[in-house]
């Protein structure tokens, strides 16, 4: 019999993702959302709908009878309670995971590994905030309800990704970059380019999720990311390639940028101290990621068929400009 998987969420970035993984792997999927969003898979019967809104637990109660799912990929708890309501909800299903964050982590260790680096806390009130500064200790405590769950015999496993990138990606982070590097000759990174924001493909991230929910541990949390990982300058180095062009990178420090009236912390995918997972538990499992050129290539060919450009992240060209004009001079 074919199993059946329950994507809760599913229609946007990671979640649409995790549905065509599913279906590449033989499972009857399902998505669960409330219909704010424009579904992909609209005209695609493979890809059954039920439509509810997970704060909701009665709709999710409902969707769990109706569908009665081996699996479930749970892309949109983001608060503790959304949690806690899922691993009682699913708490018969083969294989429940639960999307957390790398934010989770709160010490600054490279790399971050599961089990081992310090979780952030979490208070009442952060638990029911809806701000990003509380997201990673919102994470986290999901992570430890997951783990309590599982104590109590509860198939629920969770999956901390990194920054992750790819086709559809509605954060526009790295289509800034790429809009950069097809439409300047010259593009400004941030500090001396060595910079490390651990990133994670968006097709791996939805390997991961279908892996650990067939063969993850209960209780257990799993990191995923790129396994080789670049750094700042490099990732324009990498789009440049995909798009078969020569882009010039321009180090700009902080001192430098400022001539511009611009700071490192203007630049998306910029961070001063490296943000590194540990990736061996997961791969462990069998799991293994897209090599970076064939990830950035398909990234880029989403992006020229999309309208984003990563317009929102923009330091401002003239900015820039007037800092590649001082170093011009330098
Ligand atoms: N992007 C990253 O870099 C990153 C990194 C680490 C972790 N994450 C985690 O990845 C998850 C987000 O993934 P995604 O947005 O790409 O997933 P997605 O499943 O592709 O898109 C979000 C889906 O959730 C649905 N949704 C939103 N609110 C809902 C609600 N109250 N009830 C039911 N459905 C709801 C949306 O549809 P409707 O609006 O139509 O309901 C949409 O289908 C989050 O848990 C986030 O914390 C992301």
């Amino acid at each position: 019999m074919t199993d059946s998987a329950l994507v809760v969420g599913g229609t946007r970035f990671i979640g649409r993702h995790v549905v065509e993984d599913l279906l590449d792997n033989g499972y009857e999927v399902t998505i669960f959302n409330r219909g704010n969003h424009d579904n992909p898979f609209s005209g695609n019967d493979d890809v059954a709908r039920v439509e509810g809104d997970r704060t909701n637990d009665t709709d999710l109660r409902a969707a769990a009878l109706s569908v009665k799912p081996d699996i479930v990929v749970d892309c949109v708890a983001y608060r503790p309670a959304d949690v806690e309501a899922a691993v009682e909800i699913f708490s018969d299903v083969d294989g429940y995971v639960y999307v957390s964050s790398g934010s989770a982590y709160a010490a600054e260790e490279i790399p971050k590994r599961e089990g081992e680096t310090e979780l952030c806390g979490c208070t009442p009130e952060q638990a029911e905030d809806d701000s990003m500064d509380s997201y990673g200790a919102r994470k986290a405590e999901g992570d430890r309800i997951v783990d309590r769950a599982a104590k109590d015999g509860v198939n629920v496993m969770s999956v901390r990704p990194c920054i992750v990138y790819g086709p559809h990606d509605y954060t526009e982070r790295m289509d800034y970059w790429l809009d950069r590097v097809l439409n300047y000759d010259r593009v400004v990174v941030p500090g001396d380019g060595q910079h490390v924001w651990h990133r994670a493909y968006v097709e791996d991230v939805a390997s991961a999720l279908r892996i650990v929910a067939e063969e993850g541990d209960p209780g257990e949390a799993y990191n995923v990311g790129d396994r080789r990982l670049v750094t700042i300058e490099e990732m324009v180095d990498l789009v440049a390639d995909a798009a078969d062009t020569e882009c010039d990178v321009v180090r700009a420090s902080e001192r430098e940028l400022s001539t511009g009236g611009l700071s490192t912390s203007d630049f998306v995918l910029y961070r001063e101290y490296p943000h590194v997972l540990g990736t061996a538990k997961l791969a462990a499992l069998g799991w293994d990621s897209t090599p970076l050129s064939e990830a950035m290539a398909r990234t880029l060919a989403e992006h020229r068929e999309s309208d984003r450009d990563g317009s929102e992240h923009d330091p401002g060209r003239e900015a820039e400009e007037r800092v590649i004009g001082v170093l011009d001079t330098v």
